[in-house]
This record gives C-alpha cells, sequence and structure tokens, in this order.
C-alpha cells in the first residue's frame, strides 16, 4: 500500500499574495496540481493533501478536477511547521499499513520516475525513510543533510539552525520524502519545536528513525521549492525549457526557443513549426506541416494540417487544414472553419462556423455567423448580431459574395450564389442566386455651389 501527502497548508509569506502559494500557477497548473502529477508513476491507494491557510480555495481548485473526489483533504488549523503537518496525518491514517510519501507542497517540477525510483530505493532497503537530497553549488535556504559515507541520515539541519561551517554542507533537503508509516507514526509525537522558527520540523524525525537513507537526485532542477516569485520565474524556465527539448526531440521546429512558451497540456505533431513570439496554451493540438506564428497566441484549440497563423490570436477554436490565419486575425468562442479558407487582415470572428475554401481577406466582423462552403466575405463586412439585448444569428449560403463594407443585420438569412452590391445594409433575408443591392442611389448635380463660400472664422 502507498499513500501520498502534499504539505500545503502553509500561506507562503514570501510570495507577498492573498492566494496559497500552492495556488500560485506554473504554465497550466497550480503548484500543488503539478505535485500531485509528480506522483504519477506510482501505484497510489490514498491521496491527502493538508491544507490550512485559505483551505477552502485549495479545495475549490480541485472541486473543477475529475480526480478531485478521490482526494482527501486534511486541516492543519495552525501553521505550527511541516512537523506538526503531517502530526495531523495520525487520525486519518491510523491503522495504515505501508508507505508514505510526503511531498512538499511547493516542489513542483519533480519528474513522476525521481519518485518512482525513491519508492523502489525504499523498499529494496528496507528503510524506515529515504529522503530526497541534492548536492547544490548554492544550497541558501535549504535544510542541509548530513550523511555518513554510506548516505545514511545522521541529522538535517535548517539553513537558518545551521552554524557557519554546517552551512557549508552542499546536500540539500528536497522536501521529498518516503516513510514506513508505521515508524514515522510511531515518532510524530516526539517532535519538540526548540529551533529558531520555534516550529516543529518534519525533518527531526530522522534523530528517531532509522535506518534512513539519503538519495541524489539526478537533475537538481526537479527539486527547486518555490518560496518566492523570483523561484516561481526560475521554475517556469526550467519547464519551459523542458517542454521544448521535448518537443524538438519529437520532430518540432522552434524557431528562437527562449521568444516561445507552450504549456505542458499542449499537444504537437512532428512538422510543426512554431516561429519567434509565439504563446501556445491550455488544450490545444496543432498537426503536421503547420507554421504557426511569428508573434501568434493559440490557446485551446485545434489547428488542422499544413494551416499558418501569421501574428495572430486563436482561442477556443478550430481551424480545419490548409486555411491560412492572419497577420493581424482575432478568431475567438467556438470559431470553426472548414478547409482551405483564408481569414486575413484585422478580421475578427466570434462563434461562427466557415464552410471549405471561404474568404475573408480584409477587415470584417463576423459573429454567431454560419457561412457556407466558397463564400467571399468582402472587406469591410460586418455583422450587425447585437441589438442592444439580444445576439442573433446570420446565415451566409455558398458562393455568396458580400460587397465591401455591408453590414448584414442579425437575425439574417441570405441564400446561396448570391451578390451583395458594396456598401448595402442588408436587413431582410436574400434568396439564392440574385444581386441585392441597398444603399441609397448616387445622385450627382451638375454645377451644384455651396451658396457663401469662406474660409474665415465668423
Ligand atoms: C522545507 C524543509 C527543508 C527543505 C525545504 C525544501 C522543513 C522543516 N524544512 O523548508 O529542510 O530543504 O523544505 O523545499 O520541513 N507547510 C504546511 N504546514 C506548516 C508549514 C509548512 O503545510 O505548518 C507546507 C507549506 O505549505 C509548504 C511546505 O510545507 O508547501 C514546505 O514549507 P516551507 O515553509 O516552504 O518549508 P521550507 O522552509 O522551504
Ligand atoms: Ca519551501
Amino acid at each position: 500500500m502507498v499513500a501520498v501527502a502534499i504539505l500545503a497548508a502553509g500561506r507562503g509569506t514570501r510570495m507577498k499574495s492573498d492566494l496559497p502559494k500552492v495556488l500560485h500557477r506554473l504554465g497550466g497548473k497550480t503548484l500543488v496540481e503539478w505535485v500531485l502529477g509528480s506522483a504519477s508513476a506510482v501505484d497510489v491507494d490514498r491521496r491527502l493533501v493538508i491544507v490550512g491557510y485559505r483551505s477552502e480555495l485549495i479545495k475549490q481548485a480541485f472541486a473543477q478536477r475529475d480526480d478531485g473526489n478521490t482526494l482527501e483533504f486534511v486541516e492543519q488549523r495552525e501553521q505550527l511547521g511541516t512537523g506538526h503537518a503531517v502530526q495531523q496525518l495520525l487520525s486519518p491514517l491510523h491503522g495504515f499499513e505501508g508507505d508514505l510519501l510526503i511531498l512538499n507542497g511547493d516542489v513542483p517540477l519533480l519528474r513522476p520516475l525521481t519518485l518512482k525510483h525513491l519508492l523502489q530505493t525504499h523498499r529494496e532497503h528496507q528503510n524506515a525513510a529515504t529522503i530526497l537530497t541534492a548536492q547544490l553549488p548554492n544550497p541558501k535556504g535549504y535544510g542541509r543533510v548530513f550523511c555518513d559515507d554510506r548516505n545514511v541520515v545522521q541529522q538535517i539541519v535548517e539553513d537558518r539552525d545551521c552554524t557557519a561551517p554546517q552551512r557549508q554542507n552542499c546536500r540539500i533537503n528536497a522536501g521529498v520524502y518516503c516513510f514506513r508509516w508505521a515508524d514515522l507514526a510511531a515518532v510524530l509525537p516526539k517532535l519538540t519545536a526548540d529551533n529558531d522558527q520555534k516550529e516543529y520540523y518534519l525533518t527531526d524525525v530522522v534523530n528517531y528513525l532509522s535506518p534512513v537513507m539519503a538519495v541524489d537526485v539526478e537533475d537538481e532542477q526537479e527539486i527547486l521549492g518555490i518560496n518566492d516569485r523570483k523561484q516561481l520565474a526560475a521554475a517556469y524556465d526550467i519547464l519551459q525549457r523542458r517542454i521544448k527539448d521535448d518537443w524538438m526531440a519529437a520532430g518540432v521546429t522552434l524557431i528562437d526557443p527562449n521568444s516561445i512558451t507552450i504549456d505542458d497540456t499542449v499537444v504537437l505533431e512532428a512538422d510543426v513549426v512554431v516561429e519567434p513570439q509565439t504563446h501556445l496554451r491550455g488544450t490545444t493540438t496543432i498537426q503536421a506541416g503547420s507554421r504557426i506564428g511569428p508573434g501568434s497566441l493559440i490557446e485551446n484549440s485545434r489547428i488542422g494540417k499544413n494551416v499558418t497563423a501569421l501574428y495572430s490570436v486563436i482561442s477556443d477554436s478550430t481551424v480545419a487544414a490548409d486555411t491560412r490565419v492572419g497577420p493581424y486575425a482575432h478568431l475567438r468562442g467556438h470559431v470553426e472553419t472548414g478547409t482551405g479558407c483564408r481569414i486575413g487582415n484585422f478580421v475578427e470572428l466570434k462563434n461562427t462556423t466557415l464552410g471549405d475554401r471561404t474568404n475573408i481577406a480584409h477587415l470584417s466582423y463576423l459573429g454567431d455567423t454560419t457561412a457556407g462552403n466558397q463564400v467571399n466575405v468582402g472587406a469591410g463586412t460586418i455583422t450587425a448580431n447585437y441589438d442592444g439585448v439580444k445576439k442573433h444569428r446570420t446565415q451566409i449560403g455558398d458562393r455568396t459574395k458580400t460587397g465591401a463594407n455591408s453590414v448584414l443585420v442579425a437575425p439574417i438569412t441570405i441564400g446561396e450564389g448570391v451578390n451583395i452590391a458594396a456598401g448595402s445594409t442588408i436587413t431582410e433575408d436574400v434568396p439564392n442566386d440574385c444581386l441585392v443591392i441597398a444603399r441609397a442611389r448616387q445622385v450627382v448635380k451638375p454645377g451644384w455651389q455651396l451658396k457663401t463660400q469662406t474660409n474665415e472664422p465668423t
């Protein structure tokens, strides 16, 4: 049996935030979600989250997740230290036989395999406790781990409690532990708050347990603890490098990777090209041959094969194969294009469906619209979809051409094969196969002049 417990009750004073530290976001997920994810390679029977500071916010955040109801929340009413936090498990884990993984809620970059390896080592050596450590060139702020030459832990001393010589020790406690629960439960009541912070330190249990073994992490970037905004930014950098290295290894071209950001939830196919200053977020997927950017933001959208999106923003939408988007287009709120469409300069589409090979090349707004195949939306065509109270739909049939500067006042249905004259304001439905003109006829008055003509102020 394995249980995992996440320490997430602290406020995180150094973040200088109203939000509990573990709810700060790192890319697409909160810190505590990352920490939970790092246990994904281990077969876990129970998952407990120790909450305290603004616990209702943490519970809310998990309520929206599919697996939220399998979590057990344990309240730590006063935050008297990491040892005190783990003491709160004594009652919910009473009688639990097995190993307990304890993870600091502010160590988000731990790889699932690292944790799996920690548990394996713990079991092979039949340790009472196994502690993840790292050798850091700059160990400042971390607890120092003192071991004998067989990696058996003697003592862990917090940075602020170290003597000057102790502070020279570069081996640090990552805040990731594996305990034989029965052993830990027996010694938890022995903790005292006899230290600089007057807190109950979980790390002090190593004084009562044996054997306790330290295992060095291979990649020390994994154990970065987030205590302030600067470390949050550093973690984001590390995460981005990881994600981008993985996609490049999988056959994606990133041009100037430093200027690109990609959420870990994004999925790309080989032979996608991402150009500079492009940001891919949320549940976005992009198929082979597409070229995104420079300068584009794609969020929660599905992009088909061989699409280009130049200096454009696409959110919550689906762009089908061979479609060209941009420069400077904005697709939002459930746009769905057909294949081979062209959505050009300064075009905004909202909640709109397009058939195949439909063009909207310049300066248009289509909202709540369904346009068929091979429609040509002339420059400056606007749907007036909002009457101040409700939104209304516009339908445009196959092969219809709207003239430049047409206004389509919704709700309205325009048939197939229609030509709308430039500058028309269409307020009534239009049948198939016709020319429609809805504007005042041009009037020319020969020889007409103003009665008095002066540029002088009067
Ligand atoms: C802790 C370790 C330190 C280690 C470092 C690694 C202790 C005593 N020290 O120090 O050896 O190098 O992590 O990142 O454990 N928390 C609670 N309840 C509390 C106090 C803290 O749930 O009463 C939670 C916090 O929300 C946080 C985690 O425990 O997620 C760690 O707490 P923090 O105060 O950041 O510990 P560090 O000082 O970083
Ligand atoms: Ca910390």
